[in-house]
């Protein structure tokens, strides 16, 4: 028996091996069984099977629920002054190293609770939601001890339910190095490897570990023992690399297993070829690039060229990207990094379940995944790389319940 069947709507299935652009079935049928895609093809080849409700779409284009899969969502106050500074000349690096940056949102963090963590956090991912996202990925990384850490992560769980969304979490304790260990900075790193990791992993609050691997944050050496650390604690790794400089974090990241490396606007030949072999993923954050105006793109065709997977992400977070549009990302990732709309889409679904380690159950429409939809009111799938700031998204479904249709009357 199927829970729901829906008609009248066209399918971007987005699968890896389909032949038509973005595995597309026109006029499709999708059946929805205990939160899963149970049955899914051409509407004229769709048995006869009993159904508690069908539903009709008016044309629409399903996707999968796009996928945010690089965010720092949990966080206290803004930066909007330090922003002012920089349009007035000062460089991201120069507010960093001057102790504002990370250390500012960690300080406004650590004096906010949990709840009002959640609370601010569950508003942008609810703005996430409405722009067709179903899984996000939350860091934490404004804490840098392991109360607050842990604080935040906590407080990312309560946005799953609050934003009606699937949370994904990553420890990124290797954010900044925090005040109090200015003078030590050794000593936080064990502390991070000794205590902190074993504690978040022990107490599952997290999937994955992640590091920001730059001059003013942690050097390879240091992120190899504390991603070391994390891999020891049954952690995925993530890394933060090659942001504003080479720091050959990709093939670091690499050796590792990482799951991913972000960012990689400076990747060198050497960690495309390092990426290619482990099967890393990229996950480019074209807000980030626009934000603090760099203007050193990612090596896209080359990213191509060795076969590497493309994700692409809001990077959602106060200092370089105060953008919670999931849309937004996609657009840029076309007009600022050439990304056709058809890898920028796969880059929010496919290839960010695959930067999660969730292939297995979302980012494509595939019988057996999760009935994790996005229902658009658009006439081809480019258009959700095309428009800006409209109302595309018709309905949603997380595991199998829809939003409610949006009424237009
Ligand atoms: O992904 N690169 C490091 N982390 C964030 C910035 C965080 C911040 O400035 O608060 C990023 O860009
Ligand atoms: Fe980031």
């Amino acid at each position: 028996m199927w829970n729901i069947l829906l008609l009248d709507c066209h399918a971007a299935t987005m699968t890896e091996t389909a032949k038509a652009p973005y595995g597309a079935i026109h006029d499709a049928a999708i059946a929805i069984e205990n939160g899963r895609i149970a049955w899914l093809g051409a509407a004229k080849e769709c048995p006869e099977v009993a159904t508690r409700e069908t539903r009709h779409l008016d044309g629409a284009w399903v996707t999968p629920g796009l996928i945010d899969c690089h965010t720092h969502l949990v966080f206290g106050g803004e930066r909007v002054r330090e922003w002012a500074m920089r349009q007035a000349g000062a460089s991201y690096q120069q507010i960093a190293e001057a102790g504002g940056g990370i250390l500012s949102t960690v300080r406004a963090t650590r004096a906010s609770s949990e709840d009002q963590l959640a609370q601010s956090a569950a508003n942008r991912a609810r703005t996430m939601a409405a722009h067709g996202a179903t899984t996000i990925e939350i860091k934490s990384g404004y804490g840098l001890d392991l109360p607050n850490e842990m604080k935040i992560l906590r407080a990312a769980a309560q946005v799953g339910p609050l934003a009606n969304v699937h949370v994904t979490r990553t420890f990124l304790g290797a954010h900044a190095i925090p005040p109090e260990f200015r003078d030590d900075r050794q000593a936080y790193v064990s502390l991070l490897c000794d205590k902190m990791i074993p504690a978040i992993a022990q107490a599952n609050l997290a999937e994955a570990c992640d590091a920001f691997c730059e001059t003013f944050a942690f050097t390879p050496q240091e992120a190899r023992r504390i991603l070391g650390a994390a891999k020891v604690h049954g952690l995925h790794v993530k890394l933060h690399a090659e942001q504003m400089s080479n720091q050959g974090g990709a093939e670091l990241a690499a050796e590792l297993g990482a799951l991913s490396a972000d960012h990689l606007e400076h990747l060198s030949a050497g960690g495309i070829a390092a990426m290619a072999k482990s099967g890393t993923v990229a996950v480019l954050l074209p807000c980030a690039y626009y934000f603090v105006r760099e203007t050193t793109k990612p090596p896209v065709d080359e990213l191509r060229r060795a076969g590497i997977p493309i994700a692409v992400a809001t990077d959602c977070n106060p200092g370089t990207s105060p953008i919670a549009s999931p849309l937004l990302a996609l657009n840029m990732a076309c007009t600022l990094f050439q990304l056709t709309p058809e890898e920028a889409l796969a880059g929010m679904t496919r290839q960010a379940a695959k930067a999660l380690g969730l292939q297995g159950s979302i980012g494509t429409l595939e019988t057996g995944k999760f009935a994790d939809l996005a229902i658009w009111n658009i006439s081809e799938p480019a258009e959700l790389a095309y428009w800006l700031g409209a109302d595309l998204l018709r309905d949603r479904y997380l595991h199998g319940r829809s939003d409610g249709p949006k009424s237009h009357d």
